[in-house]
């Protein structure tokens, strides 16, 4: 879909749609100025008419009236030179992207110069572009009589560029969003529609797409493994709970195996310690952490790293029926610890328990869950940051700074040592899984880090971020895909 033209003149603008960008001082560029002369020095004209936006990442539209072949340019707006944000740029182009949509545009041109004075590099600009564009182009599936699918009508977007490469960033930063997107597909299905055996099934679709190893443990296998945890959350569904295994060897030579292990509750009713009504339905996105790694794995597939990439997902529903696991229950997880169920709503740690031991079984060598573990982390950093707990702070550093690169930043918790005294508050077994309202996010994560030994970890809560009520330049309201572009993004870089 992507092509740069480089040595380009206006003649061969044949888009119907240019887009470019304005700044709030200085001359046009080279790009500007030559369509500035083209359409009779209009652009001069609107500049000091004060025609173009003032608010940064606003876009507007005007048409060019015969003067060029495109029948119409987009301008949008970045502040000052020297002074663009990636973040800033990603959503200006979310809202080109939205565009572009909603008028039903198949063919863009890009006058590349005229984006490149903010201070981010040639490459930075290039991928942001190509990410933004598969961000703002995603579409949430309704299932109203009246289907919902819209034609992608963009089918072809020029670069005009002079720098050689430009496209084929472009292209890997599409091939990031993309993977967003595939994230948030899964995670807006709703739970009857997308059971643990749907989820291993899609699993196996996307493994079967890149040639990953995969493996599904089924429930007599995990009795054999000791899965006590995942087992009992699983008890009072009459579906079969799934642990979804795949691998990625992208290089033999190394000892290293970085283990995405996502919580994958394909709904969460709390258990017999039952949610409320008002918003349980908004638990069919329980499996947010699952869809976080397979989306991660689907550009991991495409761009192919050189890294060994382990990727483990304990997929359950948390239900009530007559076996189902109930308050005071104590559990044994896989690597021996026995836990004392004292609030069946806090179910995701347990599955993780078993997700990440299982995960060290296999030979990770460092770990990072994803979970939409805690409502205490939706109070503590609302929708806009994950929350993170970790024994190991290099590796915390290498996620943040893989979250700042993606625009989904990661905020470390404290962990200090009463925090962990807190789950050691049950009288008859080795942890307790509820152990209170306070630091609600930290015990929960430093639950998890239970069963990780001494392998360095990551916890990342998604439960703020992996959805959200307002849509906005980069996707509609609903599932992000958070954490599949930064989890892609820190096994490429690492
Ligand atoms: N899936 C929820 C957490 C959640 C809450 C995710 C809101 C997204 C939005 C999790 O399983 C849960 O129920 N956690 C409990 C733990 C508590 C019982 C210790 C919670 O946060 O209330
Ligand atoms: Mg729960
Ligand atoms: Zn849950």
């Amino acid at each position: 879909m992507f092509k740069e033209k480089a040595q380009w003149n206006v003649g061969q603008l044949d888009e119907e749609v240019l887009v470019l960008a304005v700044w709030s001082k200085g001359e046009f560029t080279q790009g500007v100025q030559a369509i500035d002369r083209e359409m009779n020095e209009q652009l001069t004209e609107l500049s000091k008419q004060k025609a173009f936006p003032i608010k940064k990442g606003e876009c507007i539209d005007f048409f060019t009236l015969g003067t060029l072949g495109a029948k119409k340019i987009y301008a949008v707006y970045l502040g000052k030179q020297g002074e663009l944000h990636k973040d800033e740029l990603r959503h200006a182009l979310g809202n080109v992207g939205l565009k572009l949509k909603k008028e039903k545009v198949g063919q863009v041109g890009f006058v590349v110069d005229s984006f490149l004075q903010g201070g981010l590099s040639t490459d930075e600009v290039a991928f942001t572009f190509g990410e933004a564009l598969a961000l703002s182009s995603y579409d949430k599936v309704t299932y109203k009589e009246k289907s919902n699918e819209v034609k992608k009508n963009l089918s072809a977007v020029s670069f005009y560029v002079d720098e050689e490469g430009f496209t084929k960033q472009a292209e890997l930063g599409y091939t990031y969003g993309e993977g967003a997107n595939t994230a948030r597909r899964l995670v807006n299905i709703p739970g009857n529609l997308l059971t643990p055996t749907d989820l291993a099934h899609e699993a196996k679709i996307l493994a079967e797409k890149h040639g990953f190893d995969f493996h599904v443990l089924e429930e007599d296998e995990m009795e054999s493994l000791g899965m006590g945890a995942l087992l009992a959350v699983s008890q009072g569904s009459d579906q079969e709970a799934k642990m979804i295994v795949m691998r990625y060897n992208g290089n033999k030579d190394s000892k290293e195996v970085t283990a995405l292990v996502g919580k994958g509750l394909t709904f969460d009713a709390g258990g017999y310690s039952l949610k409320p009504a008002a918003n349980m339905h908004t638990m069919k996105t329980d499996m947010g952490g699952a869809g976080a790694v397979l989306g991660a794995m689907d550009i991991i597939g495409q761009t192919k790293p050189k890294h060994n990439v382990l990727c483990v997902i304990p997929s359950s529903e948390n239900l009530i029926n007559g076996s189902a696991m109930k308050p005071g229950d104590v559990l044994r997880a896989m690597n021996g610890k026995t836990i004392e169920v004292r609030n069946t709503d806090a179910e995701g740690r347990l599955i993780l328990a078993d997700g990440v031991a299982y995960a060290v079984q296999l030979g990770a060598t460092r770990l990072i869950d994803v979970a939409t573990l805690t409502g205490a982390c939706v109070v503590a950093l609302g929708h806009e940051t994950t929350g993170a707990v970790t024994n190991d702070t290099e590796l915390m550093e290498r996620v943040r700074r893989a979250g700042e690169e993606t625009g989904e930043p990661v905020w470390a918790f404290p962990n200090s040592q009463p925090y962990k005294d807190m789950l050691k508050t049950s009288d008859v077994a080795d942890l307790n899984n509820a152990p209170g309202r306070a630091g609600g996010s930290i015990t929960a994560g430093l639950f998890i880090g239970e069963f990780v030994g001494t392998t360095p970890w990551v916890h990342l809560d998604v439960a703020g971020t992996a959805s959200k009520d307002k849509g906005s330049s980069l996707g509609p309201a609903g599932a992000t895909g958070i954490m599949a572009r930064t989890l892609a993004w820190f096994v490429a870089h690492s």
